[in-house]
């Protein structure tokens, strides 16, 4: 698909943002508010480190990843408003957040095969559609040329803080470190990005910032289709 789609008919609103920077909640938030649907791309990440883990693919063998996921079959299924991984026929949904996939998705999502295939059916699923798209290089490199586009940022030690909450003992700084300085797509605030710290504001806060700001450019609000 072309990268720079600019069918009138497509709307992406981009949301990036660190580890436990409540993006995902958010995202959910204003595709329910909006009437949009909901693609959480980090799923289709870790989706695909489970998938290696579970064939004892070293993950942090590039070539091996590489091999792995070619050989694999990744689907993205819709129950309706929110897009799902598939892997090989299997819903892996809850094996997303174990610590062993936490452990090792970054290095995986830093392999480049993996990022192509992965972009590549995020463009795919959200062509013709009205969608909201949370991830890391969502806003830089898979849909740059939206100009709806949030990064959702807090102070590290309340996002550790928030996983520790959550039950997960999982490192993040350690994660943003890979997420941000591999060579291919690493995360950063995309240019013309609006940047909101969600540690001063309630969901419902961070998500009437961006209705606001979407709202002050233009986008006009239709309920009725996805
Ligand atoms: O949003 P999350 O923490 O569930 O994402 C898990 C990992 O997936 C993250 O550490 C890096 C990777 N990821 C990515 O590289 N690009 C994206 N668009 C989304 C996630």
């Amino acid at each position: 698909m072309n990268k720079a789609d600019t069918s009138s008919s497509t709307v992406v609103i981009a949301i990036d943002g660190p580890a436990a920077s409540g993006k995902s909640t958010v995202a959910r938030a204003l595709a329910a508010h909006l009437g949009y649907r909901f693609l959480n791309s980090g799923d289709l990440y870790r989706a695909i480190t489970w998938g290696c883990l579970s064939h004892g693919v070293d993950c942090r063998d590039t070539g091996a990843v590489a091999m792995a996921v070619g050989n694999s079959h990744v689907e993205v299924g819709c129950d309706g408003t929110e897009y799902y991984p598939i892997v090989d026929g299997t819903d892996p949904r809850v094996h997303l957040r174990h610590a062993a996939v936490n452990a090792n998705v970054s290095p995986v999502s830093a392999v480049p095969a993996v990022r192509y295939i992965l972009s590549a059916a995020i463009r795919a699923h959200a062509q013709g559609r009205r969608t909201v798209v949370e991830g890391r290089d969502i806003g830089s490199a898979v849909f740059p040329e939206t100009p709806y586009k949030f990064y959702i940022d807090a102070p590290a030690q309340v996002r550790q803080r928030r996983r520790r909450n959550q039950g997960q003992t999982e490192e993040i700084a350690k994660r943003d470190l890979i997420d941000s300085t591999r060579s291919t797509d690493p995360l950063t605030i995309a240019p013309g990005a609006t940047v909101i710290d969600s540690s001063t504001l309630d969901v419902e806060g961070v998500v009437a910032a961006m209705v606001e700001k979407l709202r002050a450019q233009g986008l006009v609000f239709d309920r009725t289709r996805r």
